[in-house]
């Protein structure tokens, strides 16, 4: 394999990364309005991004439903955080502590950072789950095997630092259009938004690392083009499919008891349909722009009923 390289000007741009961590650093105490009275009639997302809104099970459900699976599917992701931040910092030191990119000292230097924030943010999210009283739901095998499945020691850890950028990236702006509205908790809104401020830096840094490696590992890229659709209809539809969360809320009509029609209506819905795309569209900008979106490979974006959102960019970027 010929030499991996980083170029000087992504070498500053991670070191200035690490000094904006140096500079602010969310706090457990004073970043969040805690003071919040807890109130079982709080709003955690926005009504409009509810994983039945638009369909038949939303005009079936009572508000007091509406407002509990709210809170229960801002929970699953919270949880979900949860367990993926423990994780990723365990799998980040363990590659400082093998030097595995001990050639790139201020890209080590940056995940220091990177994992010290990641440790706070998952201590935020126990303590918000405590304040509005949500039992965690299972999270799924594929958050809790993540590394296991995508890692190894051996190789440069390009795959695994590629996942956990889509995901934190796909994870936070799914955060952050679940908060836009006046009637979401403010507690519950700060919560995303002061995640958000570390979380674009986490971003900025794993754009950074997979444009300049992705040509340089080889076999990457195909297997990307490969993987990647998949691997995103599996993440983007883990908090409406799972029936945990279903189950907390405990829905007193009994159409929903039939999870069939339930998963495959909210699941294939128009309204499901727009939230993927507002989420995915700046993720598959990059994609496109990185060319791990390949016509070659369409065939794996249609599977995974992408291509709407794939072609909405492109006819944008024609028109540029
Ligand atoms: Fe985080
Ligand atoms: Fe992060």
């Amino acid at each position: 394999m010929e030499e991996i390289v980083l170029s000087k000007s992504a070498d500053k741009f991670i070191k200035r990364l690490s000094k904006l961590s140096e500079k602010k650093q969310m706090s457990l105490i004073d970043s969040h309005p805690w003071d919040e009275e807890y109130s079982d009639k709080s709003w955690l997302k926005r009504r409009e991004n509810l994983s039945i809104y638009g369909t038949k099970f939303y005009d079936l459900a009572t508000e007091d439903e509406r407002i509990r699976l709210a809170k229960n599917e801002t929970g699953g992701w919270w949880a979900a955080f949860i367990t993926f931040e423990n994780l990723v910092t365990e799998y980040y030191m363990k590659l400082i502590n093998h030097q595995s990119l001990a050639k790139f000292p201020n890209v080590t230097e940056y995940m220091l950072h990177f994992c010290k924030e990641e440790i706070v943010h998952s201590m935020v999210f126990r303590k918000a789950m405590e304040h509005f009283q949500i039992e965690p739901a299972e999270v799924s095998e594929f958050i809790k095997n993540f590394y296991e499945d995508n890692a190894s020691m051996e190789e440069f850890p390009l795959k695994a630092i590629y996942l956990t950028i889509i995901i934190e990236w796909f994870a936070e702006n799914n955060a952050m259009i679940d908060l836009k509205n006046d009637f979401v908790s403010p507690l519950a809104a700060a919560v995303a938004v002061e995640h958000n401020k570390e979380e674009t830096r986490h971003i900025a840094w794993g754009k950074r690392m997979v444009s300049e490696f992705c040509n340089q590992v080889p076999g990457f890229m195909d297997e990307a083009r490969e993987f990647t659709p998949g691997f995103l209809r599996g993440l983007i539809d883990t908090i409406f499919g799972n029936v945990d969360i279903i189950e907390r809320v405990n829905f007193a009509h009994p159409a929903f008891q039939n999870y069939d029609d339930f998963f495959e209506t909210i699941l294939f819905s128009d309204n499901k349909k727009r939230i993927d795309e507002e989420i995915m569209t700046p993720i598959f900008e990059f994609f496109i722009e990185i060319e791990i979106y390949h016509p070659d490979y369409r065939s794996y974006w249609e599977e995974s009923r992408f291509c709407y959102i794939i072609d909405n960019i492109l006819k944008k970027n024609e028109k540029k």
